[in-house]
């Protein structure tokens, strides 16, 4: 697939109004992107397991205007904190779907997870928005489902890297690498050969930190353009991608616990080294971590901790482990969290069509 395929190229014949309805999930990456260069390329490829309960629903009205306009209301309450974002995001797109700027959008946006649980929603959000937005070209340009996800997918990218992922369940790979068949830098493809126990893999999110992170992503993928690391933590990355494969395939849980730790300190050791340096660690990141590690060797429970950017810990476990593991974290992480808060997900099968109606 090249660039130019994702280009709608016909701006005849569309609505000149409507409504469309997406809800998408979040993903927890298990091998991280982090560094990218322009527009929205990643400097490694990423793999990771999509979420089933920590997702956005996204309702985009649109109506032909000659003076367009967005409206973005967020849980219900008008925003315009996000506007300025949105409206970049549709600048980037418009080359691939040029119909867009003819509408007034009015977006509609709900999370199922606590708006401030320090949960990053860019992932559901932006792969819901994208959605919505290719459903408007996919029956006029008679597109199989295959390349609508495709399409839905790249468009995501080009509003957050990791949102590409969020599009195929149970596990989504996106950055070209020659082990996975298909895989490439403009968008993510599904990985459906993982043994079935990560089919439903319990994702516990301890939230340690609910408030704002003081240094973004974007920032922290810019800081890896010049970090004197950069080159190992690619070649780290690959090669990682690469053994994560058969892991997943076998379903050896010693090996998938050990390397998705690995690549979580990874990243964070990244942060820590990059020029400027910064660290999103908080002491309860760490005293969870600790606990995670004494009970499994204590009691060899498969489970293991992984991070996004940030303090909150992912808890990765097996299903039929739910209920030792949910007693070991009411027992011993809840006084970790903030206001002892948690969220119990799992892995999913991605995103889910609400409602469609063009006029
Ligand atoms: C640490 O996708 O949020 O979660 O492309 O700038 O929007 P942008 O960054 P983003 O970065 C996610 C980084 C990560 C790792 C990952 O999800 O792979």
């Amino acid at each position: 697939m090249n660039t130019s395929d994702f280009k709608c190229k016909s701006t005849i014949n569309f609505p000149n109004e409507g409504e469309i309805t997406w809800e998408s999930p979040s993903n927890i990456a298990l091998i991280k992107y982090w560094g990218k260069k322009p527009v929205q390329i990643p400097t490694n490829p990423s793999i990771s397991l999509t979420l089933n309960d920590c997702s956005t629903t996204t309702k985009l009205r649109f109506k032909r205007a000659d003076s367009p306009k967005i409206n973005l209301s967020l849980g219900g309450v008008e925003n315009t904190s996000f506007l300025k974002k949105i409206h970049a995001f549709i600048d980037r797109i418009e080359p691939y779907c040029p119909f867009i700027k003819n509408y007034s959008l009015f977006i509609e946006t709900e999370n199922t997870f606590p708006h401030s649980s320090g949960i990053a929603s860019s992932a559901s959000g932006f792969s819901a928005l994208a959605l919505c937005i290719v459903s408007i070209e996919k029956d006029l340009m008679n597109y199989s489902d295959d390349f609508f996800f495709q399409k839905a997918s790249f468009i995501s990218r080009l509003g957050s890297g990791s949102a590409c992922r969020s599009l195929y369940g149970p596990i989504a790979v996106w950055g070209n690498h020659s082990c996975y068949k298909n895989s490439n830098d403009e968008y993510a493809v599904p990985f459906y050969d993982a043994h079935e126990i990560f089919n439903n893999y319990q994702d516990t999110i301890l939230i340690v930190d609910k408030g704002k992170k003081q240094v973004s992503s974007s920032v922290g993928h810019q800081l890896m353009n010049d970090h004197p690391f950069a080159d190992s933590r690619f070649k780290q990355a690959n090669q990682n991608i690469e053994k994560i494969k058969n892991i997943l395939i076998e379903g050896n849980l010693p090996a998938f616990n050990e390397l998705v730790e690995k690549e979580a300190l990874s990243l964070h050791a990244m942060m820590m080294t990059s020029n400027p340096y910064f660290m999103l660690f908080k002491a309860n990141t760490i005293n969870i971590i600790n606990k995670v590690w004494d009970k499994r060797n204590s009691s060899s429970l498969p489970m293991s901790i992984t991070l996004d950017a940030g303090a909150n810990v992912h808890l990765l476990y097996p299903e039929k482990y739910k209920n030792e593991i949910t007693g070991f974290i009411r027992e011993e992480l809840i006084g970790y969290c903030e206001n002892q808060q948690y969220i119990c997900d799992k892995v999913g099968n991605g995103p889910l069509m609400k409602k469609e109606h063009y006029a």
